[in-house]
């Protein structure tokens, strides 16, 4: 440990309070790319991004806003670390032979954006450097390479830095005292030194915190960061919790965005992991629930599957142009938030069975998302008496449109009901019957 380090956490606490906005829209909207972390782990080199980036390209995922390549852990030398002068942390040249500056100029000679990795703790997960102590000088490091973005971890964090309250993303674990700020947590306090060094920059990188929606995040995120992961890692099952990294299925997710949906807004995003979509064994219409609800949650879309020999199927509901829309919505930044469970009762913490009936506000009408939580096919109704921005005018007639297929399904009164497969997830955009937005003052806070 550096003593520059307890310089820099003052810096934190003292220093630029609000939101952090940034030039270019940076950070606006929901961040869009890939990233190697969930196919290959640390079995990474010049060409993982390479080609993924000319598939991006070669795809049309890229003029879709795809654009982030980004570069998860084991990225650097684990044997030299850091040079001895300079302190910067060395990259491993065996992998990366023109080192990331040389990989970053080819990236955005495609016209692309590159992201990087690193931790708020002594080591990343793999033990490669964190930047804990280190934070001017790797941040300046990462704005010389041209990097973009930088995804910034939660390991090997040391015991003096641990905070002094414990909360865990199943949010009932939290032994805080009524009226704590989990804005003076030691967690909040790491996470803002990297911010503060990436601020005196001359560049603009967007900053991704992900320490797994521990020490509340969700409350400081906002001012800290673009984006903050909001749960532990994900894995490509539909549900359960897993051993291994206490990762979490896509229901587990889904459940705790039904708690903390709100924090999100234009400049900070709950981030619910990157997409698993293509990977593992889900069924086809557990890929579709997946993208369409990260969609709709305005969490960051980072791409996992690689994109080498990328199936159609796949290709085609990551391609989907009304939902990136309406993640990448203009003019409303807020999540889409639940309005009722459905089968089980409202507000049921429930990680199998979630929320099923969400919905939000796009330039285009308001959009609802039903997902069938059960095993079984299930008809399930967009009720317009419930759906809180149409609820003040129910016996309205309204048209309902099916975000999966871009067509119009008709016009309807009270309702719409559709069978829904297991596990899949209907989309629905409802408007006026002449395309107007039936409700555009309407938020969900
Ligand atoms: C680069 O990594 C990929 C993915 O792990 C691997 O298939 C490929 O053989 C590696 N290439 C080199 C030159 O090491
Ligand atoms: C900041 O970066 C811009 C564009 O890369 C450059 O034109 C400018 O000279 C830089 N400013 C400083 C103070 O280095
Ligand atoms: C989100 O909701 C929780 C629980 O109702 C509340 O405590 C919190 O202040 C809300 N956050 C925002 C940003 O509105
Ligand atoms: C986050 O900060 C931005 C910029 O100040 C603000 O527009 C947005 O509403 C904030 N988000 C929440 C949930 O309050
Ligand atoms: C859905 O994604 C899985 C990976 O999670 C993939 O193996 C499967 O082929 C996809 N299903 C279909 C029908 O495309």
């Amino acid at each position: 440990m550096r003593t520059s380090t307890l310089g820099l956490l003052t810096t934190a606490l003292t220093g630029r309070g609000i939101a952090l906005i940034s030039p270019g829209n940076t950070g606006r909207l929901p961040a869009m790319g890939w990233n190697s972390w969930n196919e290959y782990h640390c079995d990474i080199n010049e060409s993982v991004f390479l080609t993924t980036a000319q598939k991006l390209i070669d795809t049309g995922l890229a003029d879709l806003g795809y654009v982030y390549v980004n570069i998860d852990d084991c990225w650097s030398d684990n044997e030299k670390r850091r040079d001895a002068n300079t302190q910067e942390i060395i990259p491993d040249y065996a992998r990366f032979p023109r080192g990331i500056s040389g990989l970053a100029d080819e990236i955005h000679s495609m016209g692309l954006k590159v992201g990087i990795y690193s931790d708020a703790g002594t080591g990343t997960c793999l033990n490669y450097p964190g930047s804990l102590g280190y934070e001017n000088i790797d941040a300046h490091t990462f704005a010389s390479w041209g990097i973009d973005y930088l995804k910034y971890d939660n390991c090997y964090v040391p015991s003096e830095y641990n905070d002094e309250y414990f909360f865990d993303p199943e949010y009932i674990k939290d032994n805080s005292p009524p009226g704590y700020d989990w804005g003076t947590s030691k967690s909040a306090q790491r996470f803002a030194a990297m911010r503060d060094a990436l601020q005196e920059q001359n560049r603009t990188i967007l900053y991704s915190i992900c320490n797994w929606g521990q020490a509340h995040v969700d409350i400081w995120g906002n001012k800290t960061g673009h984006s903050w992961r909001s749960s532990g890692d994900i894995i490509e099952e539909w549900t359960g919790r897993f051993e291994f990294d206490n990762s979490w299925g896509i229901t587990n997710i889904i459940n705790q965005a039904a708690f903390f949906w709100n924090a999100t807004d234009f400049w900070g995003h709950a981030d619910w992991d990157m997409l698993e979509v293509g990977r593992g064994d889900l069924t086809i219409e557990e890929n579709r629930s997946h993208f369409a609800l990260w969609a709709a949650f305005k969490s960051p879309l980072i791409l996992g599957t690689p994109l080498h020999d990328i199936q159609d199927s796949i290709l085609e509901i990551i391609s989907n142009r009304e939902l990136i829309d309406f993640n990448q919505d203009p003019v409303y930044g807020f999540s889409a938030s639940p309005y009722k469970w459905g089968y089980r009762e409202d507000y049921t913490y429930d990680p199998t069975y979630p929320a099923e009936y969400w919905s939000g506000s796009s330039v285009k009408g308001i959009h609802v998302f039903i997902l069938n939580t059960q095993d079984r096919t299930v008809s399930m109704t967009a009720s317009f008496s419930e759906i809180p921005a149409l609820r003040d005018n129910p016996t309205a007639t309204y048209l309902v449109h099916d975000m999966w297929t871009g067509e119009d399904i008709g016009e309807f009164t009270e309702g719409y009901t559709v069978d829904v497969e297991p596990h899949d997830t209907i989309a629905l955009r409802i408007s006026l019957p002449d395309g107007g937005h039936p409700n555009p003052t309407w938020s969900p806070r």
